[in-house]
């Protein structure tokens, strides 16, 4: 085992460095999205030669694998921007790139106080124009060599967005600790709720063939500061925690460790019974305690940086300490105890709630969660989906967020989209992100942000995080389309910089993907920032959620009523009839405002708040009630889902209007997918409409559209086959 592992890791660096060039080769060949963010393609005059006059050498001291992948990175970018590759060099000169900790140059060392590098803490870098020994140069200090990496990619990113490498004092250092991709792909490759084709991860052909993906794979994740990675399914099999498989995730670790990244696997909580290895998976018994301390033994000899642990527990079948009478937290620490003496964390999912609970859904993790605060072990965060319910295209803030001050948590975001059109929608979901991270929960009065509650500063932790669910699949562009890739880099800078601006994460990243020209950035910009409105409209507006078509979760379902459980049917979500729409959750229905912070739930009692964005998932309204917009629910209700509509078709023109400026396999692409997201627009709006319309009884505002199918049609469409699937479920069937 531990030569196959030494074999693994020099075979992983070899890859890693055959694999220097090989994206650019491939992707200069074709725009088919494959080298994402990094393309480094050649930077015209005047910009080059002042760039060039920066980039005459590079001086990396040190030469660790990761110090190698930066200074690989250095190569590659300025040889596919200015034409040349600087070469490496042990003397300084005038234009080098210098890269230092206070470990490997005694310079840097010396200067650590001034560059202030203290601040930096481990990640974090600084990028300074200065002087050494007389020569102008631009040095990248840091206090570790992954800090010199994302240095590396900072420097890097500012030549492709064509900004001055002068007079540079840029210090920066990530605000959480882990900043994780969770996979939810499975062993045989198909990928829970994924529209981007395959799993990446070949471990059928591990450990012994290391696809050159991985390193391309690792690149795009460090370059916006992502550190860990969850292999697996939250769904999990227990066959990652065989010895044949833990070889492969070894091969795999020793990939993405020079790019200083972690790995993560998502296990069964009853792991050792499901292996038939005990008798029970009960954590009071001494043989499971044994079991998972010589199991996670084993995963860190195998692999000694490994991260920890991601564990789905008493959600959706899954087994958990409740089939033990055990709390979260007494199952959470048996786990948590394994892992602490190696330093590995354990991330326990909060998504839970049970058929036999009765209690609205939204509340019961919000239950469940809240009397074990301070009761879960130091190296246990809990991970909280941003929202209550399920990933919808919008949702208040979870409850928990600011709930449980003495307890690490976390914030888990969906980058795949689920419910979102899948993976030909144009959504960009760095504007959705953003919103709950500034959801003040008032935990401490005004200021109390979902930002400030993960990244400890609310109450005093150090262990903090935010997990990402992956778009990433074998797709040549990655995510399934060119624009999705957008949402993997913005995950990556919000979860570096929480506070950061979406808007400016959008116009950083048009920048490096298509062009820094302000004729390009300026128009889809503002249409990437128009469309996560436009599909709240077009789906769920006023507050709706959760009435997609059942189990692939595709297309408009808000009439299904016969699904066993009763919180999988739509109208458990939109309670709409004869006398109105909504769900009560004020004290009058579920009271679920009530586990909200006083100061927000008086906010959100109001049903006008915030543009009456959030009116029926808390109220209960009749469809003659008056808005402060001066109209009635029914009418703005269906002068929502045709502004969703309209707004797809101005991004639809916003790109025809671009298609000079684009190649044409990137723009042809978009354009025939913005042609689906308008027919499917256009499809929820009318369904929609036709369904509430039933149930209103009431007539269309004038000017506003009839359906073009009576509602019996839309019910009639059955979609067989629907991706991201991972086993059909015999409870949902293939029929809706
Ligand atoms: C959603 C999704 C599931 C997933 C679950 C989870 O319910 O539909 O496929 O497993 O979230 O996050 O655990």
């Amino acid at each position: 085992m531990i030569f196959s592992q030494v074999f693994a890791v020099r075979r992983a660096l070899a890859v890693v460095i055959a694999a220097v060039g090989l994206m650019h080769a491939v992707g200069a060949a074709a725009e088919d999205g494959y080298r994402l963010w990094l393309r480094y393609d050649p930077v015209a005059q005047p910009a080059h030669d002042p760039y060039a006059a920066q980039a005459t050498r590079i001086v990396a001291w040190g030469n660790s694998p990761v110090v190698t992948a930066a200074v690989a990175e250095l190569n590659r970018g300025v040889a596919g921007m200015l034409g040349t590759a600087p070469p490496a060099s042990t003397t300084v000169a005038d234009g080098a790139i210098v890269l230092g900790t206070p470990g490997s140059s005694p310079e840097v060392a010396r200067r650590a106080r001034d560059l202030g590098l203290a601040a930096a803490g481990p990640e974090g870098f600084v990028l300074q124009s200065t002087r050494w020994d007389g020569h102008p140069v631009t040095l990248i200090a840091a206090n570790t060599d992954v800090g010199l990496l994302y240095g590396s990619f900072r420097f890097l990113a500012r030549m492709q967005r064509g900004e001055s490498l002068a007079g540079l004092d840029l210090h920066d250092a990530p605000r959480l600790t882990l900043r994780v991709l969770d996979h939810w792909d499975n062993p045989d490759r198909s990928i829970e709720r994924g529209y981007a084709g395959q799993s990446i991860w070949d471990f059928w052909r591990l450990p012994g063939y290391l696809d050159p993906r991985y390193t391309d794979y690792a690149r795009a994740d460090a370059s916006i500061g992502i550190n860990g990675v969850m292999v697996n399914n939250v769904n999990a099999s227990a066959v990652y925690l065989t010895p044949s498989w833990i070889a492969k995730l070894a091969a795999l670790a020793g990939v993405l460790r020079p790019y200083g990244i972690h790995v993560y696997l998502s296990v069964l909580f009853n792991s050792p019974l499901d292996l038939k290895e005990t008798k029970t998976g009960d954590p009071r018994d001494p043989a499971v305690i044994a079991w998972w301390h010589a199991k996670v033994d084993e995963l860190y000899k195998a692999i000694p940086d490994f991260g920890g642990f991601v564990v789905k527990a008493d959600s959706e079948g899954e087994p958990g300490p409740r089939d033990y009478h055990l709390t979260q937290a007494q199952g959470a620490n048996m786990i948590a105890g394994a892992l602490a003496p190696h330093g590995g964390v354990l991330m326990w999912r909060a998504f839970i709630y049970a058929s036999e609970n009765t209690q609205d859904r939204v509340r019961q993790a919000y239950a469940e969660f809240k009397p074990l605060d301070g009761q879960f072990a130091p190296n246990v965060l809990v991970q909280i989906k941003n929202g209550p319910l399920d990933f919808q295209p919008r949702e208040p803030a979870h409850p928990l967020f600011g709930a449980l001050p003495h307890t690490n948590e976390m914030l888990e975001v969906q980058l795949t989209k689920e419910y979102l059109g899948f993976s030909t929608h144009l959504v960009y979901l760095g504007a959705l992100f953003s919103e709950v991270l500034h959801w003040d929960t008032f935990a401490h009065g005004a200021g109390s942000t979902v930002a400030h509650v993960i990244d400890g500063s609310l109450d005093g932790h150090t262990l903090t995080g935010m997990a990402g669910d992956s778009n990433v699949g074998v797709d040549r562009d990655w995510t399934g389309s060119i624009f999705n890739q957008a949402d993997w880099y913005a995950f990556g800078r919000l979860a570096w910089d929480p506070q950061a601006d979406p808007r400016k994460i959008a116009s950083d990243w048009v920048g490096m993907t298509f062009s820094s020209d302000p004729a390009v950035v300026t128009p889809l910009v503002g249409m990437m920032m128009a469309s996560r409105e436009a599909v709240v409209d077009y789906m769920t507006p006023l507050g709706l959620a959760h009435i997609m078509g059942t189990g692939h979760h595709y297309g408009p379902g808000p009439w299904i009523d016969d699904l066993k459980r009763p919180e999988w049917n739509p109208v458990y979500y939109h309670h709409a009839g004869r006398d109105g729409i909504g769900f009560d959750r004020t004290p009058s229905g579920s009271n679920a405002l009530a586990d909200y912070a006083p100061d927000v739930a008086r906010r959100l009692s109001d049903p006008n708040v915030d543009d009456a964005k959030y009116l029926l998932w808390f109220h209960h309204v009749p469809w003659t009630f008056r808005l402060a917009s001066g109209r009635t629910v029914w009418d703005e209700l269906t002068y929502r889902y045709s502004r969703g509509v309209a707004t797809v078709h101005s991004m639809a023109g916003t790109w025809d209007s671009l298609q000079a400026r684009i190649d044409p396999e990137r723009f042809s692409e978009t354009a025939a997918f913005l042609r689906i997201q308008q027919d499917e627009a256009q499809w929820w709006r009318d369904a929609c409409v036709a369904y509430f319309q039933q149930q209103s009884q009431l007539p269309l505002a004038p000017g506003v559209a009839a359906p073009p199918h009576p509602l019996a049609w839309y019910e009639s469409l059955v979609f067989r086959y629907a991706p991201g699937r991972s086993q059909p479920d015999p409870d949902h069937g293939i029929a809706h």
